[in-house]
Formats: C-alpha cells, sequence, structure tokens
C-alpha cells in the first residue's frame, strides 16, 4: 500500500492490489485482508483484485469485499503459477469459458462496482483464446478488459505481444489496458501507438521506478533526487508497518532505487541496519559520494 500510493501521487491513473485468494475472504478475518488496504481518497480509482475457480465463492467474497468502499473489482485470470492456474483459478480460468461467463455474469448482476478482469493470450500457443474470453467477459458485462500479453506457458519470457493487445481493442467495445514490458515512458507511448489501447499498465518495471508514472527518464535523476524519494517512500513504510519493520521490508525496493549507481559499500550497510537515524547518515553520505564522485553511471 505505501508503495502504491506513492505510485499514485507520481501520477499512475489507476491502482490495484494484490490479487486475494477468494477463500480467504469468505471465513474470518486472516491476514490475506491486510492486501485490501488502501488510501482512501488519495488512491482512487482502487481496484481490489480477487481470484478464485468457483463462481459462487468468488461473488461471496466479492460482496463482502465491496463494502469496504473498492471503486472497481477485478479477476485475475493471469496468474501462472502452478499453485493458481493448475487448480482452475488466474489463467487456469481461460481454460473453462463457462466459468469465466458464470462469473461475470453473477458479479455484474449482485455488485454495484463495475467488474473487470486481467487475462493473458491463453494457456499456450495452441490455446490462445484471449479474444473468446474477452468476448464472453464482454457479454457478460466487464466493464473493461486488461491483457497480458503472454500465454501461461511463457510465464514472463519472450516478448508480449502487442499485436494482440491491438486485435483485442478492436474486438471489444469495453475499454482496454495493455500490459507486458512497458519500461519506459517511450514504452507507454508506444504501446498506445501501436495497440489503441485505452490504457497501459506497469508491472516490474515500476518497482524502484515511480517517475514512470510521471513519464519522467529515471536515468535522467540524479541520486540526490532518487534520495529525496527513498525518504518518502521510507516514511510511508514506517507509518504503516511500523519501525523498524517498515525499514525492513523496504530493503528489497532500495535495491531498486540503487540500480544503476556504484555505491555498492554505502548500499551494503543501508541493508543490514535497523536504526532510522544511521539509515538517514549512510543515504546523506552516499548523496555527497555519489556526487563528489559526479557518477551518474545510470545503465537504465
Ligand atoms: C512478483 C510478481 C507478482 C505479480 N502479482 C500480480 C498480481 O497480484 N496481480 C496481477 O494482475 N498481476 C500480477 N503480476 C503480473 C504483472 O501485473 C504483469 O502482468 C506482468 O509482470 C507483465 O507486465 P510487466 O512486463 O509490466 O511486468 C505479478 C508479476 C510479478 C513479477
Amino acid at each position: 500500500m505505501p508503495y502504491r500510493a506513492l505510485c499514485r501521487a507520481y501520477g499512475s491513473a489507476m491502482n490495484y492490489t494484490e490479487f486475494v485468494p477468494a477463500e480467504a475472504l469468505l471465513g474470518r478475518r486472516n491476514p490475506m485482508w491486510r492486501r485490501l488496504d488502501f488510501k482512501k481518497g488519495q488512491e482512487m480509482p482502487m481496484v481490489f483484485q480477487i481470484f478464485g475457480n468457483d463462481a459462487q465463492k468468488i461473488l461471496r467474497a466479492a460482496q463482502r469485499i465491496e463494502a469496504l468502499g473498492p471503486d472497481i473489482i477485478d479477476i485475475n485470470m493471469g496468474c501462472s503459477t502452478r499453485k493458481v492456474s493448475g487448480r482452475g483459478a488466474g489463467v487456469g480460468m481461460m481454460l473453462q469459458p463457462d466459468l469465466v461467463a458464470e462469473t461475470f455474469n453473477l458479479l455484474t448482476k449482485h455488485l454495484s462496482v463495475p467488474v473487470t478482469g486481467k487475462i493473458r493470450l491463453g494457456w499456450d500457443d495452441a490455446q490462445r483464446n484471449y479474444l473468446a474470453i474477452a468476448r464472453i467477459m464482454e457479454e457478460n458485462g466487464a466493464a473493461l478488459i486488461a491483457l497480458h500479453g503472454r500465454t501461461k506457458e511463457q510465464k514472463y519470457n519472450f516478448g508480449a505481444d502487442w499485436d494482440a493487445i491491438a486485435a483485442l481493442k478492436q474486438a471489444v467495445n469495453v475499454p482496454v489496458v495493455g500490459n507486458g514490458d512497458v519500461r519506459t515512458p517511450a514504452d507507454i507511448e508506444a504501446m498506445k501507438a501501436h495497440t489503441g489501447c485505452d490504457a497501459v499498465m506497469v508491472g516490474r518495471a515500476a518497482v524502484g521506478n515511480p517517475w514512470i508514472f510521471s513519464r519522467q527518464e529515471r536515468a535522467r535523476l540524479t541520486f540526490s533526487e532518487i534520495a529525496v524519494t527513498i525518504r518518502l517512500h521510507l516514511q510511508e513504510m514506517v507509518d504503516y508497518y511500523g519501525n523498524p519493520h517498515g525499514l525492513i521490508l523496504f530493503r528489497k525496493h532500495l535495491r531498486r532505487y540503487f540500480s544503476g549507481y556504484s555505491a555498492k559499500p554505502f548500499l551494503q550497510k543501508l541493508l543490514v541496519t535497523e536504526d532510522l537515524a544511521v539509515f538517514e547518515d549512510l543515504l546523506q553520505q552516499t548523496e555527497v559520494f555519489l556526487a563528489d564522485a559526479e557518477t551518474l553511471p545510470m545503465v537504465s
């Protein structure tokens, strides 16, 4: 949540939660519910994303979380991990067109927020059924379709197929969100031009790079500019997760903020401290070191 909210402040148009299994939302409250925390008023439009393999359970889960105030509820039909897809959820839903129809039919009838879905191209190259699934979603009331231009078998390998996103845009009347391999502001424009999609979703390239949402080239920033964001982000993490847990969780982001900079000795120390004052001192030393060396060896 802290990083999502930061991305929103930097210009992201819409935020999704991490996906939550429908089953986890049916019983008593458990730690999974925390994935649905969001900054009211700051992250709008806010999308809650859930997944499952049973339309009735997905509906009951969606009805429970609708009360928390999301703007949209989204069904994940893109997750390729065996644990999820192997039991017919995530991209496994794409092998069950009837389940897709039933899920969207039920949810759009019984929820008052718009219902959307995220899909892949299909299970594998022999079963690229994204157009058929998208039409089923649209016929059953889906308000928007996001497409990650890879099959389940491709996982995150090979280039995403942007031609498929263009074909989807031609095939449906609801807004289409394109996704896959957008790494720079130029890629955002390129995907829009190539596909005609209504919005662009950025995944991996957003880590350590909220500037992509304000269409700023990360490679052009000085380390001092990056340090301003590091402080903001860390403060949000500590406010939300507490001290030092927030600082410890921040380490994975810190590695990414440092990518492209030759400041390993500083990074190594920053990655082990549990003390915020020590962290700040080390960060200042890093800024001085990188400014003195006049090194901005960004490798993008
Ligand atoms: C570690 C990891 C976790 C992800 N979790 C989700 C998720 O919860 N929901 C979702 O729709 N996509 C999830 N994705 C997929 C991304 O949203 C996106 O579709 C994919 O990474 C391709 O886009 P990109 O090339 O911009 O990263 C995840 C991807 C990764 C690498």
